[in-house]
């Protein structure tokens, strides 16, 4: 590999980085470490918590983080402690959640043909059998849905008061919440830690250590990275203002002065788009990925677009990738997939000969969910089969 003389460590500006510490997120981490307390006592209760907030303010990393220190504590502790973080666009359901963590931790051969109450049941009898306490971190939850999560927690009740060996940590944007998880999930959630946009000066300090970590020092200067943070904090969001330095980075590395410089920062500037976790399209499978190509490239030139001219599109793009299209039943199902992920919406419009329904984007500009879905098609190969 080629030494880059622009980043020192490239990965850490990669979504899926955890930093070690996260600056102006200590008092949540705090919060969470508090709350989940009692799990290192010797009564068997279940602690749940809900983190509520808009894109890209450090749910997701918080509660990594936590996870971490949460399992670093519970070793020099007496008490077994295991925290599993699941992306619930990835895993959509509380029984394949639930499969997941057996099979990684415990059995290697796969749990099917249990319905879900059996895998509650399983999964108590395991930790109960290893004297562990699990928390499960349910990430992007709304998928899972509040009454599968309640379900869940209620378990507890099945086996006694004070037997409760799982745990979660429910992590969803207010909307969400609001809608599909609080209403079920009222008396099971005890704190609901909320997470609020970052101010400019959070910013500057947010972006100025995320720098540090990596780009070598002299590529970015603190007046350069001082007008991220000013661009970002139009959002609020630091995953706006790490897009930014990344994409800058890379213009720093084609050019000949081998830094940052404004010109970069607003060319970069347009070409994030910051409010959609790019975590969402990665948990997408291939056919699913190719309808959220086939709705980019349609709707590059038009508002909305109705199912079956969609259906059309996607059949050629399907050539284009040398995979057979699917039945437009299973297309019917990608398309309610992306609409519950909140990508596109489909409407029924009334019109003069009959109802119609047609499919719009959310507000994901077109040519940036072709260029990502188009990128994690190439990563995906010809070969998967899912
Ligand atoms: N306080 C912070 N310090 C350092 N980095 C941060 C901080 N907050 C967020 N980040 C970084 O910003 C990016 C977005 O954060 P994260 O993914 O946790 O957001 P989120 O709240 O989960 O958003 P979404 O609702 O879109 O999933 C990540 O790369 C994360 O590491
Ligand atoms: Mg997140």
């Amino acid at each position: 590999m080629i030494k880059s003389s622009v980043f020192k460590d490239e990965s850490t500006l990669f979504p899926e980085y955890v930093p070690p510490k996260l600056p102006h997120r200590e008092k949540q981490l705090d919060q969470l470490m508090r709350i989940y307390r009692p799990l290192f006592s010797d009564k068997l209760v279940s602690v749940n918590s809900a983190l509520v907030g808009q894109a890209g303010l450090g749910k997701t990393a918080t509660s990594k983080l936590f996870g971490q220190k949460i399992q670093e504590m519970s070793k020099h502790s007496g008490s077994k402690i295991l925290f599993e973080y699941m992306y619930c666009s990835t895993v959509r359901t509380l029984p394949a959640v639930l499969r997941q963590i057996i099979m990684k931790n415990w059995k290697k051969i796969p749990v099917m043909g249990i319905t879900g109450n059996e895998l509650i049941i399983e999964i108590n009898d395991i930790l109960k059998r290893e004297n562990t306490r699990l928390i499960i971190a349910l990430d992007d939850a709304k998928l899972l849905g509040g009454e599968a999560i309640h379900g869940l927690i209620r378990s507890a009740e099945y086996f006694g008061y004070g037997n409760a060996w799982v745990s979660t940590m429910i992590i969803s944007r207010p909307e969400d919440w609001a809608a599909h998880l609080y209403p079920h999930l009222i008396e099971d959630v005890h704190s609901v830690i909320e997470f609020l946009r970052y101010t400019e000066s959070e910013l500057q300090e947010i972006l100025t250590y995320r720098s540090s970590i990596s780009f070598y020092e002299g590529v970015l200067s603190q007046e350069n990275c001082n007008m991220v943070a000013k661009i970002a904090s139009e959002t609020g969001n630091a995953r706006h203002g790490i897009e930014i330095l990344r994409h800058a980075g890379y213009l720093a590395e084609k050019s000949e002065e081998k830094r940052i410089i404004p010109e970069m920062i607003r060319i970069a500037k347009n070409e994030v788009y910051p409010e959609t976790s790019p975590e969402i399209l990665r948990g997408l499978h291939r056919h699913e990925l190719i309808t959220a190509l086939t709705t980019a490239t349609t709707l590059k030139q038009e508002v909305a677009v109705p199912i079956h001219k969609a259906y059309e599109q996607y059949c050629i793009i399907c050539e284009e990738y040398q995979t057979k299209p699917r039945s437009t039943r299973n297309f019917l199902n990608y398309i309610r997939v992306l609409t519950d992920i909140g990508l596109i919406n489909a409407v029924v419009k009334n019109l003069k000969r009959g109802r119609r329904t047609v499919i719009t984007l959310t507000d994901i500009p077109a040519s940036v969910l072709e260029e990502r879905a188009r990128k994690l098609l190439e990563q995906k190969g010809k070969n998967s089969f899912d």
